[in-house]
């Protein structure tokens, strides 16, 4: 019901962070309004409430994942922080020189750079699985990568920059099978498509509340509970320990020994209610939806011969990225903006994808269920707008 620049706003940049429904910011003025507290450490009943709620997302997470345990359910600031949690507490502690990671071309910044760190820091070597130039992942060359250094193999689930789907079930079975772990990055799946942990064979799952519908600032880490379990504290201080004496501090189980210092209360309860009114909706629902929207954007965007759709694969998801002949994209994000259309613009923090294609930037327009098929209509005519004035 908004307007920008004038225009009924044309919200098209769900990847970078979604709006919020009206029952997450209900939820967090409710706990602000009604029953705020610390977590954990009060007997008297406003903090028992609060902690019930902060624990009751994360069940709530547990079953949208299908989780064996909410014991595997770690919250973090977000999918970055998940990452660097692993790379710290997992890669540095288990990992040696001459050990081996996979990752993809197509990662995130956020599924490279914490692995850059540690590579230097442990000696430990970094592969890059290669992709076609529709934004395919080459498995070939995965299997040939793959040996019995190999011990970390982390995947994004669908791109962010392409929409590629990668075959993330078929990658871990392969990487399970000589003793890898396996890294889910689904901070552009999960508010897309089912994602059942064990069916997909992952030991560890990121994402970030805020591209899910759920408030900033708080994020998931899950992981296999064997695996947390001797895992290092990734930060230390209060609430993550059982005692504490000069001498020396005994941890709190899992997932407390991960959840140093007052947490993000507010941010959990948002998320939950976030994922209870995904539920509520139904998932097969929102991704029957989603597709139709998809294959009506791309039907349309195919249309207009002056377009180059960046990603291909013939699994998509949820965006699309495209250039146009001699305009940059952040003039095409500017025009947008004045027509009311918010898109992003750049490398979507997907440098090396960019390289790949040898181009600077994208435009990207991503969508989520509360998109209209009259939108599609109107960002299709602003392609066509800033085609007759470069024109
Ligand atoms: N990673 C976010 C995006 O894709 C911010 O835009």
């Amino acid at each position: 019901s908004k307007e920008m620049n004038g225009k009924p706003l044309v919200f098209l940049d769900s990847a970078a962070s979604t709006q919020k429904p009206q029952v997450v910011i209900d939820a967090i003025a409710d706990l602000y309004s009604n029953y705020y507290a610390n977590i954990h450490r009060g007997v008297y009943q406003l903090s028992q409430v609060s902690t019930e709620k902060y624990e009751e997302a994360r069940e709530i997470v547990k079953n949208y994942i299908s989780a064996a345990s909410s014991d595997e359910i770690v919250f973090t600031r977000g999918a970055t922080e998940s990452i660097n949690l692993i790379a710290y507490s997992y890669g540095r502690y288990f990992l040696s020189e001459g050990d081996e990671i996979i990752v993809s071309e197509m990662e995130h910044h956020a599924n490279i750079v914490p692995w850059q760190q540690l590579a230097k820091e442990k000696k430990v070597v970094l592969r890059y699985i290669p992709m076609d130039d529709n934004g395919e992942l080459l498995l070939d060359e995965f299997y040939k990568m793959l040996n019995t250094r190999t011990k970390i193999v982390s995947l994004v689930h669908i791109s962010n920059s392409l929409g590629t789907i990668n075959p993330v079930k078929e990658i871990f079975n392969k990487a399970k099978e000589i003793g890898a772990i396996t890294i889910l990055d689904a901070s552009q799946s999960i508010q897309h498509t089912k994602i059942n942990v064990n069916e997909l064979n992952c030991d560890f799952l990121v994402f970030s509340g805020h591209k899910i519908y759920g408030p900033t600032g708080i994020g998931v880490l899950y992981g296999k509970l064997d695996l947390l379990k001797k895992m290092e504290p990734y930060q230390t201080g209060g609430d993550m320990i059982k005692s504490v004496t000069f001498e020396r501090t005994i941890f709190a189980d899992v997932p407390g020994k991960f959840e140093a210092g007052t947490q993000n209360i507010e941010g959990a309860i948002g998320l939950g209610a976030a994922i209870k009114y995904i539920n509520s909706i139904g998932l097969p629902e929102i991704m029957k939806y989603e597709h139709q929207l998809m294959k009506y954007a791309t039907d349309k965007v195919l249309e207009i011969p002056q377009v180059k759709i960046i990603g291909t694969a013939k699994e998509k998801a949820s965006l699309i990225s495209f250039i146009l002949e001699d305009v940059h994209p952040h003039d095409v994000g500017t025009i947008f903006d004045k027509l009311g259309v918010a898109v992003r613009t750049g490398q979507h923090c997907t440098e090396p994808v960019m390289r790949h294609f040898g181009i600077p930037a994208t435009t990207r327009a991503s969508f989520a269920f509360y998109n209209t098929f009259e939108e599609i209509n109107v960002f299709i005519e602003s392609i066509k707008y800033v085609i007759n004035i470069f024109d």
